[in-house]
């Protein structure tokens, strides 16, 4: 009786061991699957951050509040890596460099210049960037000037 019970359990936990090793390979097939589709770079994921990060301090401006903190997730984009079918080339460079330093001036609370005036600024070079090699989220881009 003891002999029957020991090996019930013994097979009992070879056969939870196999279906667990199982589900693993479906995970791991599925997780394959969703890389092949789309997998953004990290440039892509900084960008989208850039975006969201610039709406919200539109929103402040627009509510009469100052921004006061300069988001140093930003200075990445030095260093991002890029989709794989682009460069970090010379143009791409001093935009980065122009971007982060206009970018800087929203925040500067001793600017004698209109903050609406410099957060336009830095979104006209987000876009005289992209003008240079990624033309697609222009339009996008647009809509967070303020008008
Ligand atoms: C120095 C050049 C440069 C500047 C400045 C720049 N971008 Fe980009 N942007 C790029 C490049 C290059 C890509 C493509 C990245 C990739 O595919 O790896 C990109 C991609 C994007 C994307 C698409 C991301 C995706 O999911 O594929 C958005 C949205 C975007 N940028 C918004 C912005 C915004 C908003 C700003 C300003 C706050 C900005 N960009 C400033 C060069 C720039």
């Amino acid at each position: 009786m003891k002999k029957l019970l020991f090996s019930v359990l013994v097979f009992m936990l070879f056969f939870n061991c196999n279906q667990t090793k199982e589900d693993v390979e479906v995970v791991i097939e599925k997780k394959e699957v969703a890389y092949d589709m789309y997998q953004p770079s990290e440039m892509a994921n900084l960008m989208n951050e850039m975006y969201a990060q610039n709406l919200k301090v539109k929103q402040e401006i627009l509510e009469g509040k100052i921004p006061t903190e300069f988001p140093l997730d930003f200075l990445k984009i030095h260093t991002a890596e890029l989709s794989e079918f682009k460069s970090r080339n010379e143009t791409f460079q001093s935009f980065s460099k122009l971007f982060i330093e206009s970018e800087k001036e929203i925040f500067n609370t001793e600017s004698q210049i209109p903050i609406e005036e410099r957060f336009n600024t830095t979104i006209n070079l987000c876009i005289s960037c992209h003008q240079t090699e990624c033309t697609g989220p222009i339009t996008r881009i647009q809509k967070l000037l303020i008008k």
